[in-house]
Parts: structure tokens; C-alpha cells; sequence
């Protein structure tokens, strides 16, 4: 439970709403309990008044008396009716302040989940499930609000209409109290377990419910290749799996909840009972009146949902207390990447030299390094190229410059500092980075090339788009750089993609370009005039080119060639063909498959 404490903050926060909140349901109950008082009150004169005007009917006297029985029925009807009102006013304004003030906070903490996810490092996002990251910033979220709003609105108010109903219950007669008191326990320990089965259930339906929408995405976005495959009708069985699994979880839930009902009439009426038999007996002693009866059933019914909502509370806070723990992980987890104590303020710009020294990488601390003891230098506006083998390390190595990832062993420089000596802001905004894979965001062409740099004039993303050879596809589509891409406009192709992608990270005009496998989906012509291009900048941008085909690295400046983590060969284009190694290896592989293309 004590991960619930760090929320108290917020209490203080929005004590505006909280204490008005919390007034407000005092007053709500203390108006509640009082209507019994004159229900009471009522039942004990008014019998009294119709029996005296019955007596006089039809005399003068009668008449007074019958106007006076009927302004004093009035009276009782006023004095309940404004009462009721009165408690339903309070009600609506403890409602109005705390709901309202736990959906501030859930605001707040949602939000901070979200600030605090954005800077945590892409290691973290390796480690973690992106649909549990959904569920704690949306199921997670929503169990610590309602410990926030109504737990808390529940409490106060039970705890008010308990002590003040069994006060006023106890000054009348001990002895019926204690009897009319007998269920409540049991009812208060139902409804504690009958509350945590539902919960438990729901959050099995919760669970399913995720699987379900989890599969039909799945089979939504990998349309195509469940068509290619004809694995339509293995892909209906399995929904129809699912969905039944969440059908049975939903009559499971329904169950418990329409069970629980008449265990909770049944506690109720039997106090009822109760009151009525030993405060019959009460009434021929003399020692209550019928009017206190009548007082204590509505007593009773009134204190049944108070006790029944401590039950509930006490699971709701439990599962508060879960999801908080939950939460507070993410929240532990220190950004990774963040400006560190190292960052040197004084270095604003980046000039582009390279360094690795002894770098070594791996992905979690019991596994093995993907990348061993690497070492090179690239100066300054030259050129890289890095060739191996898939799963060699290329993406792992490249990924170390942005601090995309962190060096287990060694150190990366750039201009001879460390990479972490930079401000974030600093290092990354020199980079141009272009992974592997592509991503595009369902917004317009432009846009999306100037999410490298949002303030990109027009003439800056027109000459990036002219970089990256997709000028004359813009041209062609239906509303140029205004076209929307994906889910709500057009579909690129792979290649028309990666290029976007390129244009992305030339607009930032980087000091250093990193292309990841980036010209994997275009035609070796394009590839050549990209290369064109990028060749302008040669001398003022270091260039460093990811590639499995030789044609995209051989104008390097110079070379390396990974193989399962280490650097197996370095050098330029020549000095590697003549070692006769893996790299000439490839290179004849590759000029021999060119051939056989050329000759279809
Ligand atoms: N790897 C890993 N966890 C990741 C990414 C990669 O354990 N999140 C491992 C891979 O299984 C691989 C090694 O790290 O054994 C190197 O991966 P990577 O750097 O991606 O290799 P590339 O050379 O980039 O391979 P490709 O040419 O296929 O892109
Ligand atoms: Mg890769």
C-alpha cells in the first residue's frame, strides 16, 4: 500500500477541490441522517393527530384540528423533501470537486508517464512491450484515479453516516442497535470478497480483450502476407478462439455480479427483520416508541450501501496499490540518455570527426557482446563504409554515434570528445540519421521530411526531396508535398519510402549522415544518383553508408567490413580487393549476379 503515499502531494495540490469535496460529503451524509429523525417524529404524532380530529369530526373544533393535523403534515413532508434535497445538492458538489479533482490528477499523471516515457532511452523500449506500456499509461492510470476520486468520496461518506446513524441508534436503545448491527459485518466482508472477484474478473476481461484487439491488428497490418499465404480461414479460427475466450470471461463477470445482489438484499432484509421483531417486543415494554422502528429500518437501509462501500474500497485500494507499484517502476527507470554530469555546455557545434576506441557492445548484461573491442577513425567530412554480413553488428555500431545506445566497453568521440560530452540537443541535432527500417507518419510528404527539422522553409524540403531523387515522384502525385502518406493517403512504395526517409535527415543539413541500409530498396541507377548528390557535401559532412551492396560503399573513403562484432577487414575499395577476402568475396558475388540480371 505505501506506493499510494507518494500520490498524497496531489491531495495538497488540489486542496481547492479536496477540502469543499470533502465538506460537501459531510454534509451530504449529516442531512441524510436526519430524515429519520423525522420520519420519526412524523409517525409518532401524526396517528395521535388523526385519532383526536377523528374524535371532534364534524365540529368546529374537528375543523381546527383537522387544518392544524394538516399544515403539521405538510410541515413533516417539507422538512423531509428539503432534507433529501438538501443531501442531494451536497452529493452533486462533492461529485463536482473530487471526481473533478481526480481527473486533474490523472491528467498530471498521465502526462508525467508520457514526458517520462519520451525520455527514456531506446533501451528501454527494447526491454519493454510496447501493449504493456499502453496498458500502464491507460488501465494503470485509471485505477490509481479512482482510489484518488471516488475511494476517498466513498470513504468520508461512509465513515460520517456510520458514526453519526449508530450515535443517534445507540442514544435510542443499545440493545436494538446491537441487534439491528448484527448483519453489517457480514455484509461489509461479503461484498469485500464478492468486490475483489469482480475485479479479479474484469481485469481477466481486460486481459482478453487486449488479445483480441492485439490479434485482429496483427492480422489487419500482416493483411498481406495472410493473403499471399491463404491463411485466411486458420486466421478466423483463431479470432473465433479469442473471441469466445472473451465471451466466456464476460459471462464469468456478469455471474459474479448479478450474484452478489441478493446476498445483499437478503443481509438487508434480514436486518430488517431484526429491528422489527426485538423492537416490536421493545414497543409492548414501552421502552421505544413505533416512530423509532420506523427511524431504524430507514437507519438501517441507509447504512447498507456505507458498509458495503467499505468492502469495496478496501479491493479498489489494493489494486490502486498495484498499479501504482507498476507505475513507479517506469517512473524508476532513469532516462538512460540523459545530459549527464560529463555534458560540456561550451561544445555547440560538432565538426564530424568519428572515433571508436575499444568499443565494445552488448545487449543485456548476461548476454554475449554483439560488437568486440572496436577501433577506427573517420576524419572530418570524409566518408565511411561499413559491409558484413546480416546480424554482423552494423545497425548495433552505427546506433552508438546518436547514443542511440551506450558503449558497454570503450569509448565513441566525436571531435575528440566523448559523444556524452555533448548536449543532447547538440549531438543528435548534428546527426542525420536514417535507420533500417522506415518509419512514416500518417501526415503529409512535407511534413513528414520536416520532422527532421520543424521549421524547415519550403525551399530547404524541396531541395532535400531533390537530394534524396524523389522530386519528380512528388511531382506526380495528386497534391505534390501536400500529399498524405499512409492510412490516409497514399501508399508509398518501399523505395519512394526510404527516399522520404533520406530527405528527413538531409533537411537538417547534418554535420554527420548515417544511412542504415537506407538505399536497400532502390535501383542501382537511383542508388548512383543519391550518392551523386550527397557527394556535393563531401569535405563540410562525414558520411557514413550501411550497405549490402558493394556499389553503395566502393567510392568510400574508406571501408570496413564487419564480421560477427569485430572489424575482419579495413581499407579503401582497392586495398580491400587486392587482400583477396571476404570483402572481394562479395564483390565478385555481387558483379557475377549483376551479370546474370543483365543477361534476363
Ligand atoms: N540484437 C539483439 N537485440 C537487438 C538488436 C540486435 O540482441 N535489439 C543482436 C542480433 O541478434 C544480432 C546482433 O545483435 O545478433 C547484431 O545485430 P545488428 O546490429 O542489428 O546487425 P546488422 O549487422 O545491422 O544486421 P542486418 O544487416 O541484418 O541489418
Ligand atoms: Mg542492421
Amino acid at each position: 500500500m505505501g506506493s499510494l503515499a507518494q500520490l498524497n502531494h496531489y491531495y495538497l495540490k488540489y486542496k481547492h477541490l479536496f477540502l469543499p469535496g470533502l465538506l460537501a460529503a459531510m454534509a451530504s451524509a449529516a442531512a441524510s441522517i436526519v430524515v429519520p429523525i423525522v420520519v420519526r417524529q412524523a409517525v409518532d404524532t401524526i396517528p395521535r393527530m388523526v385519532a383526536n380530529y377523528r374524535a371532534f369530526e364534524g365540529t368546529p373544533v374537528g375543523d381546527y384540528l383537522y387544518a392544524r393535523f394538516f399544515a403539521v403534515l405538510m410541515g413533516f413532508a417539507g422538512v423531509i423533501l428539503l432534507l433529501s434535497f438538501l443531501s442531494g445538492v451536497f452529493s452533486f458538489v462533492m461529485r463536482q470537486t473530487v471526481v473533478v479533482a481526480s481527473r486533474h490528477i490523472e491528467y498530471d499523471l498521465r502526462n508525467r508517464l508520457y514526458d517520462h516515457l519520451q525520455r527514456l532511452s531506446h533501451g528501454f523500449y527494447l526491454q519493454h512491450a510496447t501493449g504493456d506500456l499502453i496498458t500502464r499509461a491507460t488501465s494503470d492510470i485509471e485505477q490509481v484515479r479512482r482510489y484518488i476520486g471516488p475511494a476517498l468520496m466513498y470513504t468520508t461518506r461512509a465513515v460520517v453516516i456510520i458514526v453519526m446513524a449508530m450515535s443517534v441508534m445507540f442514544i435510542i436503545s443499545p440493545v436494538l442497535t446491537a441487534y439491528a448491527l448484527i448483519p453489517m459485518p457480514f455484509l461489509g466482508i461479503s461484498v469485500f470478497f464478492v468486490a475483489r472477484m469482480v475485479h479479479q474478473r474484469s481485469d481477466a476481461l481486460q486481459e482478453q480483450y487486449s488479445e483480441l484487439t492485439s490479434r485482429v491488428q496483427e492480422s489487419f497490418s500482416g493483411v498481406r502476407v495472410l493473403k499471399a499465404y491463404a491463411r485466411e480461414s486458420a486466421e478466423q479460427a483463431a479470432f473465433e478462439k479469442e473471441s469466445a475466450g472473451y465471451r466466456e470471461r464476460s459471462l464469468d463477470l456478469a455471474m459474479v455480479d448479478a450474484a452478489w445482489r441478493p446476498v445483499f438484499l437478503v443481509l438487508v432484509g434480514l436486518s430488517t427483520i431484526i429491528v422489527v421483531w426485538q423492537g416490536g417486543r421493545l414497543v409492548t415494554e414501552g421502552a421505544i416508541t413505533l416512530g423509532n422502528i420506523a427511524e431504524y429500518i430507514i437507519y438501517v437501509a441507509l447504512m447498507t450501501w456505507p458498509v458495503a462501500a467499505f468492502g469495496f474500497v478496501i479491493s479498489m485500494v489494493q489494486r490502486a496499490a498495484a498499479s501504482m507499484t507498476r507505475l513507479q517502476r517506469i517512473f524508476d527507470a532513469e532516462p538512460e540518455v540523459s545530459d549527464g554530469v560529463q555534458t560540456n555546455e561550451e561544445l555547440k557545434t560538432v565538426q564530424g570527426s568519428v572515433t571508436f576506441q575499444g568499443v565494445s557492445f552488448r545487449y543485456a548484461e548476461d548476454e554475449e557482446p554483439v560488437l568486440k573491442d572496436l577501433s577506427f577513425h573517420v576524419d572530418a567530412g570524409t566518408s565511411l563504409g561499413i559491409v558484413g554480413r546480416t546480424g554482423a553488428g552494423k545497425t548495433s555500431m552505427i546506433e552508438l554515434i546518436p547514443r542511440l545506445l551506450q558503449a558497454s566497453e570503450g569509448r565513441v568521440l566525436i571531435d575528440g570528445h566523448p559523444v556524452e560530452a555533448f548536449p543532447l540537443a547538440v549531438l543528435r541535432g548534428s546527426i542525420g540519421y536514417v535507420p533500417q527500417e522506415v518509419f512514416l507518419f500518417s501526415e503529409t510528404i512535407a511534413e513528414n521530411i520536416a520532422f527532421g527539422r520543424m521549421d524547415a522553409s519550403e525551399e530547404l524540403i524541396d531541395r532535400a526531396a531533390e537530394e534524396a531523387d524523389l522530386l519528380a515522384n512528388v511531382r506526380d502525385f495528386p497534391e505534390g508535398f501536400k500529399t498524405f502518406v499512409g492510412e490516409r493517403g497514399i501508399t508509398l512504395s518501399g523505395g519512394q519510402k526510404q527516399r522520404t526517409s533520406i530527405a528527413r535527415a538531409l533537411v537538417r543539413e547534418p554535420s554527420i549522415l548515417i544511412l542504415d541500409d537506407a538505399l536497400s530498396a532502390v535501383d542501382v541507377q537511383t542508388e548512383r544518383n543519391i550518392l551523386g548528390h550527397l557527394r556535393r557535401h563531401f569535405g563540410r559532412r562525414t558520411v557514413v553508408i550501411v550497405s549490402h551492396r558493394i556499389s553503395a560503399v566502393q567510392d568510400a573513403d574508406q571501408i570496413i567490413v564487419l564480421d560477427d562484432g569485430v572489424i575482419a577487414e579495413q581499407g579503401t575499395h582497392d586495398v580491400l580487393l587486392a587482400r583477396e577476402g571476404l570483402y572481394a568475396n562479395l564483390y565478385r558475388k555481387q558483379l557475377l549476379e549483376e551479370e546474370l540480371a543483365a543477361m534476363v
